[in-house]
This record gives C-alpha cells, structure tokens and sequence, in this order.
C-alpha cells in the first residue's frame, strides 16, 4: 500500500512528522536514489529512502529513552550550525533518536527522545493533556493572588491558558526571588516563561521535573536512561484514557 513520504519516515524513526516534512522541503531525501522536495509524495514498502545519504531502515526496533536536558543545549536532533545538540549525549545509542517536543535552549530537564514517530506524535498532541511539571525561579517575591492566577488561566498571545496547577516552592526575600512548581498539560510555545510575565515575573532558570508518570529521579544532568517498556505503557495509558 502507497503512503505518504513523510509518514513512513515518521514511523521508521527519522523524525516527527512535521520535522520529516522539513527534511523533504530541505531536500534531503531521497526516494529510489532522486531527491524528492514534494510533500504529497507516496511511496510503496519496497521504495527505497534515504536521509542525508543515509538509507533508511523501516524496521528498526522502537526505543525510548530519558534525558536531563542540561542547560545551553538545543532540543534537536541536528543543528545546521554544528551547536550542540539533545542526541549528542546519547552517542552510544545506535538507533536514531529524536527529541517528543522541545524544551528552550536555556531551558533544563525531562526531555524523552524516541525512534517511534507515533509514539511521539500522540505525546505531543495537545488533546491528550499529558502533566508536565517544571520548577521555575522567578524574578520578585510571588504573591498567593499570581499563583490564583496561574492555576484559573492568564491569556497569552491572545488566548487563556487551561487551568493549571502552581504552588509557591520558597521566597528569598534578601535575593527577591521566588521558586515556584507549574503542572501545564498543554505546550504552546515559551508557555511557561509567557505565564510568568503575564503575571509579571520574569522567570530566570527553568527546569523540567516530570512528564506524565515520569520524574528525573536518579540522574543528573547530562545523563539518560532507556524506559522500561512498563514505563512506556504507564505514558500510553495516560493517552488512551483521555
Ligand atoms: N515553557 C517554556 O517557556 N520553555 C520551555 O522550555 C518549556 C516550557
């Protein structure tokens, strides 16, 4: 059966679907040894595709892993500008990996990285409403009224955000700084940092904790670890019970 180029790439594990369509309108695929720019473009089981040279293997067994994201690292598989990437701490895997959504640059923490393109789709997809909880350090001494606030919905880039779960973690009023737990299950573009300034916080260090059932306990950052497959139906389950 004919599918979609940038879904069979998806599913063999070369990116998201949506990143496969960039690689297809950068023209780095080949379908039958011709590069092809075309979105709509179908291929058959036995086409042969490659990405950046590099043939690609439909069959590969799907992994998951875990990484504590470290601060100043760019949540992608490849960088065009040679600056470093998630998938660069995770040289020994062989499987090519790629990033379930992004954390900011400067932003640290939970990031999963996965050959399993469905798999990725459906945890990034907002319908699913998958927790995720990041600790923020804020600029100024927060008050109980901003954490209201946060958890009913403040509009950003014209539109509320859903109800939310926030919590005062400590105040240094010498530092005049505040920590504070935000649990968001949708993951619109610098969501958190924009929450903080519609309250009028500027947030200064980010950093993600858990996503769904899962925590960062017993790494550090820089490090990874592969999820069992239990963990990797625990997150399943979160979807399908939606
Ligand atoms: N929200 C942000 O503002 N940045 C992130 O990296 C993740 C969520």
């Amino acid at each position: 059966m004919a599918e979609r180029l940038q879904k069979v790439m998806a599913n063999a594990g070369v990116a998201s679907r949506r990143a496969s369509e960039e690689l297809i309108q950068e023209g780095r695929v080949m379908v039958n040894g011709v590069v092809v720019t075309e979105l709509g473009t179908k291929v058959e089981s036995d086409d042969s595709i490659s990405v950046d040279g590099k043939l690609l293997k439909k069959d590969e067994k799907k992994v998951y892993y875990l990484l504590y994201k470290p601060r100043g690292v760019i949540s992608a598989a490849k960088d065009n500008k040679g600056r470093e990437v998630v998938t660069d701490y995770l040289k020994d895997v062989p499987e090519r990996l790629y990033p379930v959504g992004r954390l900011d640059y400067d932003t640290s923490g939970l990031l999963i990285l996965t050959n399993d393109g469905d798999f990725a789709n459906q945890m990034m997809h907002p319908r699913y409403k998958v927790d995720k909880t990041y600790v923020a350090k804020v600029e100024g001494l927060i008050t109980p009224d901003s954490i209201k606030k946060l958890r009913n919905g403040v509009v950003i880039d014209g539109k509320p955000t859903s109800r939310a779960r926030a919590k005062i973690l400590s105040r240094d009023t010498k530092k005049n700084t505040s920590i504070v737990s935000l649990t968001i299950h949708e993951g619109r573009y610098h969501q958190v940092k924009k929450m903080f300034d519609a309250v009028g916080h500027k947030v200064q260090k980010l950093s993600r904790t858990t996503y769904g059932t899962l925590t960062l306990d017993g790494l550090t950052s820089g490090e990874y670890r592969e999820l069992s497959h239990n963990e990797v139906r625990e997150l399943l389950k979160l979807i399908n019970n939606k």
